[in-house]
């Protein structure tokens, strides 16, 4: 087999330690670990430079990082009005957040066009391709059109909903049409399969579409969270806790992940259950993402006003019940919060997987282990029934839920928390992407082998 060619929107600094929060770069970083690949995507700067040529060439542990930049206008058309517009609300099932204007959707083909270009420059006759997430839907059309015949597969991080609302965009047929220059298509989970196969039939379509739920480096994890407990961060930390049980929340600050309602489900907790005031603090971390864009400023609005509400009812003058960051917080710190966190409480409205469920997990005591609060509606739900599984909206059950987990028994979290690691260490990063890889070596071409470049 040819290289591995993996493009993506965003792409990981592999040399800095902060990296921004995300499920695809963390998902895939853990499953690139070992082979001879190139990772080629934006990035994350704007120029006048645009696409050719390529502005950043970087090789580290095997792989290398090729990178272009964006002009201001098409960061604003492709990746904050269309791709973070219009595609995330609508594959979030939040058509009424979709703001569509023709204008964006050009920009969209434009810069799929020219992504297409600098990578064919890079290209090799044997390479595979792996494309990723709903930034890049027209790549594969866009690479055929250049001659590239090779093997192109997709993968989409996020749901998908039925056609039914899909088809609210303008333009999502044709989406469709182009999505069939890819040999197969990689989704999170048995539902998003289905809608998005029964997509391609309504339109008279080849189904290509096919489950393979992303995974975790567990052992990796479990490794750092060991390590993160015995930071100063984590120490600081349980000193300021002072013996309170800890209810963690870690998501970027998007609408998708349910932070208004987790918060008004934990104010419903201290309403409910007011034995657990003062003896419980809810540590939420939300990095801010994506804050050109109106919706994610708007959430923030609303969040500081409900941190600020809860607080100012509840607080004591010793004790707070919400401690709400906006900041970044280093992967390996991280990892030592979830060890310390007697519960998770992960609660997305939708979510394609949701990886913060399961390294929550990676990260217990097996001695000891914490509770996770999961959605039923985070990707990863299907797979770990084993949680306290919440409906998202309804405020009362996520309190009920709070109260459950606190009060659970050392031998029912360890049963729970058994089953749900045997899950997260079956299906790791790494078999993911293997098994991936071989559904699409094994898949029919849709083109024939690519000519020398
Ligand atoms: P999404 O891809 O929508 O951001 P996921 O839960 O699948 O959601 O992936 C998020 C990834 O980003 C996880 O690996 C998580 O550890 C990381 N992450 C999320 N929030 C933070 C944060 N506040 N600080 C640092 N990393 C974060
Ligand atoms: C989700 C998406 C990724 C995206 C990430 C961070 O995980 O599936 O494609 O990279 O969020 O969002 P950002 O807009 O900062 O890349």
């Amino acid at each position: 087999m040819g290289r591995l060619i993996i493009v993506s929107n965003r792409v990981p600094s592999p040399r800095e330690r902060l990296q921004p929060a995300g499920g695809l770069t963390v998902g895939l970083k853990d499953a690139l670990r070992g082979g001879s690949s190139l990772w080629f995507g934006w990035s994350g700067n704007q120029s006048e430079f645009a696409g050719d040529p390529v502005t950043g060439m970087d090789e580290v542990d095997g792989v290398t990082y090729a990178t272009i930049d964006l002009t201001a206008r098409q960061h604003e058309g492709f990746y904050q009005n269309f791709s973070n517009g219009i595609l995330w609300p609508l594959f979030h099932y939040r058509v009424g957040l979709m703001s569509y204007s023709r204008r964006d959707w050009q920009t969209y083909l434009e810069v799929n066009a020219m992504f297409a270009r600098s990578l064919r420059a890079l290209l090799q006759p044997d390479d595979v391709i792996w494309v990723h997430d709903y930034h890049l839907f027209p790549l594969g059309q866009a690479l055929r059109d250049l001659g590239v015949a090779g093997r192109i597969g997709f993968f989409l991080h996020i749901p998908v909903p039925p056609w039914s609302l899909v088809r609210s965009m303008p333009g999502a047929r044709l989406l469709l049409e182009d999505m069939q220059a890819y040999d197969l298509i990689g989704v999170q989970t048995e539902e998003d399969a289905d809608n998005l196969n029964h997509a391609f039939r309504q339109n008279g379509l080849a189904e290509r579409a096919r489950a393979f739920p992303i995974g975790i480096d567990p052992h990796e994890f479990r490794e750092q969270a060991e390590a993160g407990v015995r930071r100063d961060e984590a120490e600081r930390l349980r000193a300021s806790l002072r013996g309170t049980a800890l209810i963690l929340g870690v998501d970027r600050l998007d609408y998708s992940k349910g932070l208004p309602e987790r918060f008004r489900g934990y104010e419903a907790f201290m309403a409910r259950y007011p034995e657990h005031r003062g003896r419980v603090s809810f540590l939420q971390v939300a990095p801010v993402s994506r804050g050109d864009v109106e919706e994610y400023r708007q959430l923030r609005r609303q969040l500081d006003e409900l941190t600020g509400r809860i607080n100012g009812a509840y607080a004591e003058f010793d004790w707070t019940p919400i401690r709400y960051l906006t900041r970044p917080v280093a992967r390996d710190i991280l990892a030592g919060f979830y060890r310390m966190a007697d519960v998770a409480l992960i609660t997305p409205l939708r979510d394609g997987m949701n990886l913060v469920a399961k390294e929550y997990v990676a990260a217990q005591d097996a001695a000891d282990p914490g509770v996770l609060v999961l959605s039923h509606f985070a990707g990863a739900a299907p797979e770990m029934d084993e949680a306290v599984l919440v409906n998202p909206y309804d405020a009362d059950e996520i309190a009920d839920a709070l109260h459950q987990a606190l009060t659970m028994g050392l031998e029912e979290r360890q049963r729970r928390w058994t089953r749900l690691d045997e899950d997260v260490r079956r299906t790791t990063a790494g078999c993911w992407a293997r098994d991936f890889l071989q559904a699409l070596d094994a898949a029919p071409p849709v083109g024939a082998p690519l000519a020398a470049a």
